[in-house]
């Protein structure tokens, strides 16, 4: 499974790279107004260039005609940008007409494996079954991403099930066990999933017992 980190926070994005171990990010208008980027495209465009991989902006237009408008021009602002449709009737018709000029779109607010499947066969690149929200209201949000993941194996559909709306540490390993491509996890998430308190206790005895050793009493 891929890592893509959840954010529009810059120096976040700075220090996942660096981890070595993030190969795409995700963002929202939610996400975006939280950083309070105002320019937009400057910001989607900034992003795109630091991450090796493929960046999730969404469209912030409503009705099937602005939206297709507006995915094509984000996608004119980075080669490596996937514009986020949300699951709606409207969402399929932009993303067959985008799937069509080979613009990438990650179907986006999936809440359903029916949505899931219209998404992939109108040529969604990716969907994002949001664990997170589901499990809020008392729903099993794994069960869809495990769902969904049979789905596309079944009918070899290669669209990539990216388990989004990520709380913590033990969605990412559950979606994992659940054949996802991809998890898109927040920062702080990213941070948790390399913790482990016996690995800190493990580096503290071991510098303990090695400045015993060679007689540095610092
Ligand atoms: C990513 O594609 C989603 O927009 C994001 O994971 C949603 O997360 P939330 O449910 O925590 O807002």
């Amino acid at each position: 499974m891929r890592i893509f980190l959840d954010t529009a926070n810059i120096e976040q994005i700075q220090q996942g790279v660096k981890l070595g171990v993030i190969s795409g990010v995700t963002t929202n208008p939610t996400l975006v107004a939280k950083e309070g980027h105002s320019d937009y495209k400057s910001v989607v465009k900034q992003i795109c260039a630091m991450v090796p991989g493929p960046v999730s902006a969404e469209v912030v237009v409503e009705g099937a005609h602005a939206m297709l408008e507006q995915a094509r021009e984000i996608a004119s602002w980075a080669e490596n940008v996937v514009i986020k449709i949300p699951a709606t009737s409207e969402g399929l018709e932009v993303t067959s007409a985008l799937a069509k000029e080979l613009i990438k779109v990650n179907m986006t607010l999936v809440f359903s494996a029916n949505q899931a499947m219209l998404a992939s066969l109108a040529g969604a690149a990716y969907v994002s079954p949001f664990v997170g929200r589901l499990d809020d209201i008392g729903s099993d949000g794994m069960l869809l991403v495990k769902d969904i993941v049979e789905i596309f194996k079944g009918y070899n559909l290669t669209t990539k099930v990216i388990a989004a709306s990520i709380r913590h540490p033990q969605h990412c390993l559950a979606a994992a066990k659940s054949g996802a491509h991809i998890a898109t996890v927040p920062y702080n998430v990213l941070l948790q999933m390399m913790k482990h308190p016996l690995t800190d206790t493990g580096i503290e005895r071991f510098f303990a017992d090695w400045r015993k050793v060679s007689g540095d009493n610092t």
